[in-house]
């Protein structure tokens, strides 16, 4: 197998900043279709949406402003994402990542001894990059959507309006998030009211974020990013210290990417490229193993498990060059070239751990995974697939949330590397490539994927910070290669290395104790974590047959329009 970059045509266009719903092709859509995503009033929306005809876009957008207003947490229109798209056979890639604001500086996480400091990233305005999920889902539907753009939109409305009653997740997650959001008033009298968690049951009910999706509907992602919304979202910004603008909404851009596509194990798989991460990673992991004979191996080895280990390791190293494609230090093409994926198979020891110190030199400390980002699914009667990620970063983002408009900010500047060297929330360490920059892109780890051999068709993607390539890439791994059903590859426990810090971070199960204590033996520190990722899935077969799977690690909902 060799890796494809199609990087000579790396035509990038820049979608404009419309106002004003465009009409969508009315091409006729099957019936039937899939939908999987972490809460269940959104996979319900994204479901009535391809019974009402609409296409995997219509339900994918749909389904992410549902999120929006029901999965605080991560879904989101104050943050950013990406989607990987195969519609009508047109495979795409939309980055509508957050970028920094004009006044953003190298040293603005800096404190006075030079070192980062972690909570100017992470907690307040100051952590927010300029959102482009407004631009980016209008975006989206506006290229490939099929139904009228207030359509697509009107659930989301009606779920902020009419309300909707929190769930054990959502009191789970705010429990979790209690500390920040009490820190601004604003958030916390939206969602800790009386300045409590809100119980089980308990109706919530978001009327200006209601009307804000309203006028949303009515004129586009102006009505989020311009006029009085852009100026209220300065102002809020203002208040407790942030550089975010007016100006920097009004000129945010979605950009067409020409998709990562590598082919693995007769299938051709589509993974997102910069500024994500997650495309080059997956690429690299498959490149990799296909030159040292993976899939001939037995499942559930521990030779398995240690190459796939070693493979991680060195497409993680790697990733410590990249950055917003502008800026990058190395590209898809050098990081995916056949001699260097020769190379990097040729420096695997089959028999012993390569120390990470001696693949590169940074030495980050371990963080924990936080529920933060989520990803979605759809496929629709036509076998057209939508994979779609989107986050806020940290859980509740940077936990300031515009009144006028109840929309959380995220904290996505807090992916850039404070100071090369110095891992971010989730222990990564990072390169000069990606230091902050005025109007950068932030590197990214979300891996929206899709795959297809001939009329069989994949949509798949994980939350979970730098565990999201791992995690698609087992999933992938088992289905493709393997030919797993995607239910048990969705529910089979997880490895993840990182390269730094040095070890493999293990879910119960996922290694039998003679497979723990070979892996030690050949050098590999193992820690046990709770759940790495939170996979969710769709597939329709050639057969014309439906499944939906989502991650059982999480309470996330998944159906088909299949009896
Ligand atoms: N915010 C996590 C990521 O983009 O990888």
């Amino acid at each position: 197998m060799q890796i494809r970059p199609r990087l000579s045509a790396l035509l990038l266009t820049v979608a404009a900043c419309c106002s004003g719903a465009v009409a969508p092709t009315p091409t006729r859509v099957p019936a039937g279709g899939a939908v999987a995503s972490a809460a269940p009033a959104a996979t319900s929306v994204g479901l009535g949406i391809l019974k009402a005809g609409g296409n995997a876009t219509d339900a994918a957008v749909a389904t992410a402003l549902a999120l929006a207003v029901v999965h605080p947490v991560a879904g989101n229109l104050g943050g950013g994402g990406f989607a990987v798209v195969r519609m009508g056979g047109e495979v795409a890639a939309l980055d509508f990542r957050e970028t920094a604001p004009a006044a953003a500086r190298a040293d603005m996480f800096l404190g006075a001894d030079g070192r980062p400091v972690a909570e100017k990233s992470l907690v307040g305005p100051l952590a927010a990059g300029t959102p482009g999920s407004p631009v980016g889902l209008f975006e989206l539907h506006r290229r490939f959507g099929r139904l009228p753009w207030r359509r697509v939109v009107t659930p989301a409305i009606h779920l902020a309006l009419r309300g909707f009653k929190v769930n054990a997740r959502l009191r789970a997650e705010l429990e979790f998030g209690r500390e920040l959001l009490s820190r601004f008033p604003e958030t916390a009298s939206v969602w800790l009211p009386h300045g409590r968690v809100p119980a089980e049951g308990t109706l919530i009910r978001l009327p200006r974020l209601g009307a804000a999706l309203q006028a949303y509907a009515e004129r586009g992602p102006q009505a989020l990013t311009g006029g009085s919304a852009a100026a209220a979202i300065e102002r809020t910004v203002k208040k407790y210290g942030g550089v975010l603008t007016a100006a920097d909404l009004a000129g945010y851009r979605a950009v067409w990417r020409v998709p990562i596509r590598f082919p693995l194990a007769g299938w051709e798989v589509a993974s997102m490229p910069l500024p994500s991460s997650g495309g080059i990673i997956l690429g690299q992991t498959a490149g990799v193993l296909e030159r040292l004979g993976w899939a001939s191996l037995p499942a559930d080895s521990v030779e398995r498990d240690h190459l796939l280990v070693e493979a991680w390791r060195r497409a993680f190293a790697d990733r410590v060059l990249l950055g917003d494609p502008a800026t990058t230090r190395a590209s898809e093409g050098d990081l995916l070239a056949a001699p260097w994926l020769d190379r990097r198979a040729a420096e695997v020891d089959r028999s012993r751990a390569t120390a990470s110190r001696d693949v590169a030199s940074w030495q980050p400390a371990p963080r924990h995974e936080l529920p933060q980002t989520t990803h979605l699914s759809v496929v629709d009667g036509a076998g057209n697939v939508v994979s779609l990620t989107t986050t806020l970063n940290g859980s509740f983002g940077c936990g300031v949330l515009v009144p006028r408009l109840q929309i959380l900010l995220n904290n996505e500047m807090d992916d850039f590397a404070a100071a090369p060297g110095s891992p971010n929330l989730y222990g990564l360490v990072q390169g000069e490539a990606n230091a902050v920059g005025r109007g950068k892109r932030m590197l990214s780890s979300m891996s929206p994927t899709v795959a297809w051999r001939g009329d069989d068709v994949i949509a798949l993607g994980s939350p979970g910070g730098s565990r999201i390539p791992t995690a698609t890439s087992q999933v992938l791994l088992a289905v493709v290669v393997d030919g797993q059903g995607l239910e048990r590859a969705v529910a089979a426990p997880r490895l993840h290395h990182q390269w730094l810090p040095d070890e493999i971070l293990a879910e119960p199960g996922a290694l039998a104790a003679a497979g723990l204590d070979e892996l030690r033996r050949r050098g590999h520190a193992i820690r046990s974590v709770d759940r790495l990722g939170e996979v969710h899935a769709v597939r329709r077969t050639a057969a014309g047959v439906l499944e939906a799977v989502a991650d059982s690690r999480g309470p996330g909902s998944a159906a088909t329009t299949q009896p």
